[in-house]
């Protein structure tokens, strides 16, 4: 939408965020979760839209197959801390929907969950992607998405955001931690881990169906889930659903950012024992 400005980026609470994030705050700290909800949470860019779509199959491909192809993906998964005027907030829509569970979207930091997920032991998966891949995919979205400034990354360090979910998940055992590499690899297995964790037993049929649909090409040329419905994105200076690879950072970095790169990773990532591959 072209009247859309781009928006500043400021620190808050230590982490660089804008105002589509923190308009909303003390509603979105103040959310009443219930035990059911399941909360996907991750860094921008690591395939959240790739889960939510594995999940709302999963819950509803059977149950409600007309919401397949009438409502887009961004409102049966709505994002928990977006406000941005002239649309209802994240949080309006998620105390409105009447479908159960709720399936909701937040790129937040650990530290910023509403406390009532915890209280209530909301089932959380957090999604992880390679840095390299992350910071490619995040540099075509922010070019192909007008609300986002180039420079400094809303939703604050990449390494903070997957070392933060990696350690809560240490204590926390309604945590489940995915990695998107692992979800290209094999995204069956993946599946499966998803319903044991979440309690499903899915039919077969279901399973290959599922497995089936989320494939990058059948995502991309589906407008319910693909973004073409989300007016906010000019999918003309990047598709949402760009590659959908490992590795094709390899084509944007050059030799010598990726040793730069490399050791500034390794000075970040010294104190943790979370490993990513960033190539397969
Ligand atoms: P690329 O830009 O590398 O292609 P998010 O939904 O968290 O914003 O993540 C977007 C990234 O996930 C994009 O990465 C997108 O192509 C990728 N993605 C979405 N659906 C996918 C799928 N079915 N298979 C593989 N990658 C997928």
């Amino acid at each position: 939408m072209e009247s859309l400005s781009r928006p500043t980026l400021f620190d808050f609470h230590g982490v660089c965020m804008t105002n589509y994030f923190t308009d909303n705050w003390e509603n979105v700290q103040n959310f009443r979760a219930r035990p059911d909800d399941i909360v996907l949470a991750s860094y921008p860019k690591a395939g959240n839209t790739w889960v939510s779509y594995i999940l709302d199959l999963l819950y509803f491909g059977q149950t409600s197959p007309e919401r397949q192809g009438s409502v887009p993906l961004h409102e049966r998964v709505p994002f928990l801390e977006i406000q941005m005027s002239g649309y209802p907030s994240g949080v309006d829509v998620l105390n409105e929907l009447t479908s159960f569970p709720r399936i909701i979207k937040t790129h937040l930091p650990v530290q910023f969950l509403p406390k009532s997920f915890w209280e209530q032991n909301s089932k959380i998966i957090y999604v992880a992607r390679n840095a390299k891949d992350s910071a490619v995919s995040y540099f075509h979205f922010d070019r192909m998405n007008k609300r986002f400034m180039e420079g400094k990354m809303v939703f604050g360090s990449w390494y903070e955001h997957v070392r933060g979910w990696w350690e809560k998940k240490q204590t926390c055992s309604n945590i489940l931690y995915l990695f998107y590499e692992d979800l290209i690899e094999d995204t069956e297995q993946e599946l499966v881990r998803i319903c044991s964790f979440l309690g499903l037993s899915p039919t077969t049929e279901l399973k290959k169906q599922v497995t089936e649909k989320v494939q990058f090409d059948n995502m991309k040329n589906n407008k319910m889930v693909n973004g073409s419905a989300d007016e906010v994105f000019d999918l003309k200076i990047s598709p949402f659903m760009r590659k959908g690879r490992v590795g094709d950072w390899n084509n944007h970095f050059t030799v010598q950012q990726d040793e730069q790169f490399n050791e500034d990773y390794k000075k970040k990532m010294k104190n943790t024992d979370l490993q990513f591959r960033t190539v397969l």
